[in-house]
């Protein structure tokens, strides 16, 4: 018995931490963030409304919100010396690998003022990422098409801030369509926080030797970047495309024979999960966000969206999928949605980065704050060679 809530002590023992930040019920299909449902918060909170509640337990009022809003605002601005890292990179590489750099960069400004004990630091260290990843996200993303960078501008929303800076120009603003930027907030909220993720385990390993917290998120991305983990929003649309070229709905079965035939690798990217075994409540919500982003933009008949759809209900029907407790994930629709938005289908994990950092970093804070808290040092049952003695190399 925790708190309010009790578990199994076989649970118990799997438990790689407590943690009052986000709770998940995998086989109601139930997702929490400090208690609010998310269906709630996506519903009636915007992104920083919920970055607030991440990092401080409790929604904010009016004032607060306000505050925040205009602390966030004032740190969305990198170092100028930022853009000689991207200076760096091919044009093409994978906005992931920008990423890994560019977070783990932000250390080299500010780690020796960061005391990652001192509460006010973690604070204000927390602000900066949150604030700055839409940031380094758009540079990275200007960067690979060799247009200039967009400086944020404080008067915007945090969605629509991001989405002036990927796709405005010098030559020609980007007038922010309130629906794709209500989506983009959504889809930031749906992907802010979710337990002990594999992620987020590695940025409280990582933070748990004291480092400072850029050091630490780095860690997250290059870890969230795995197509088991972040990556999938990417392989997913890439799946439904190549469906798409090969025959679209009329091929799904053979597709799906192919996901039930052991002897091949091919997975339903976007469906199952390690904790879900009922319908991952994000993507309910995300399949609502498609239609509603498909029908502003007059999409209702976007292949892709009548083609996933017909898939999903393939699946929750096919006995392999049933037997196994497969069901969609988030990642299913949310490359769908972000395709419609304009953004590039190799951005998708670049996206989730920046949505979990307030996860990651909450995370980290709370461990941190744990008088208890001691490095990381996870223990393994040796299966490797006996103790013996090493033989002269003309006996190896
Ligand atoms: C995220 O942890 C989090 O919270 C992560 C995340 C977050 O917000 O941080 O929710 C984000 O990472 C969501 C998951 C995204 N990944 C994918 O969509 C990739 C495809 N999914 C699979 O890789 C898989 O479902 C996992 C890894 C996500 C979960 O695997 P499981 O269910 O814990 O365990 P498993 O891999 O052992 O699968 C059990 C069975 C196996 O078959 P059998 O060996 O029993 O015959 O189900 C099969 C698997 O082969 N299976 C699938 C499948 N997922 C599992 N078969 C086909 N397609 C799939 N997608």
């Amino acid at each position: 018995q925790t708190g309010k809530f009790t578990y199994d002590p076989g649970f118990l023992s799997t438990a790689s931490c407590q943690s009052a930040i986000t709770y998940i019920d995998g086989d109601k299909g139930e997702l929490l963030y400090r208690g609010y449902p998310i269906e709630q918060l996506a519903t009636n909170c915007d992104f920083l409304d919920t970055c607030y509640l991440l990092l401080k337990g409790e929604l904010p009022n009016e004032q607060q919100q306000k505050d925040f809003h205009k602390l966030v605002n004032n740190h969305t601005m990198v170092n100028e010396q930022m853009q000689f890292f991207l200076r760096g990179f091919r044009r093409d590489a994978h906005p992931m690998a920008v990423m890994t750099g560019l977070v783990g960069g932000l250390s080299a400004f500010y780690h020796d003022s960061t005391d990652i004990n001192n509460p006010q630091h973690r604070e204000i260290a927390a602000i900066r990422l949150i604030a700055k990843m839409p940031t380094l996200v758009a540079m990275a993303y200007k960067y690979s098409i060799g247009q200039p960078y967009i400086y944020p501008k404080n008067d915007l929303s945090y969605a629509g801030n991001f989405m002036r800076m990927m796709f405005a120009t010098p030559c020609a603003d980007y007038e922010p369509n309130d629906v794709l930027v209500r989506a983009m907030d959504r889809i930031f909220i749906l992907h802010a926080d979710h337990e002990q993720n594999a992620s987020t385990s590695t940025v409280r390993l990582c933070g748990s030797s004291g480092t400072n917290p850029f050091a630490a998120i780095a860690a997250g991305v290059a870890c969230l970047w795995g197509p088991a983990h972040g990556g999938a929003n990417e392989a997913a649309l890439n799946m439904l495309e190549e469906i798409q070229r090969n025959g679209g709905v009329e091929k799904i079965g053979e597709f799906i024979n192919q996901v039930k035939d052991k002897t091949s690798s091919v997975k339903l990217m976007g469906f199952g999960h390690r904790v879900y075994k009922n319908y991952d409540p994000r993507a309910k919500l995300m399949r609502e966000t498609c239609h509603e982003v498909l029908g502003a933009l007059g999409l209702e008949n976007d292949p892709l969206f009548k083609l996933a759809m017909a898939l999903e209900k393939i699946a929750l029907e096919d006995e392999y999928f049933v037997a196994r407790k497969l069901y969609p994930n988030v990642d299913f629709y949310s490359g769908i949605v972000q395709r419609a938005i304009g953004i590039p289908v190799s951005l998708f994990t670049a996206i989730f980065a920046l949505a979990r950092t307030v996860g990651w970093i909450a995370q980290l804070n709370e461990m941190i704050a744990d008088p208890e808290y001691k490095i990381g040092r996870p223990r393994q049952l040796y299966v490797g060679a006996p103790r013996r003695d090493v033989p002269p190399i003309q006996q190896r």
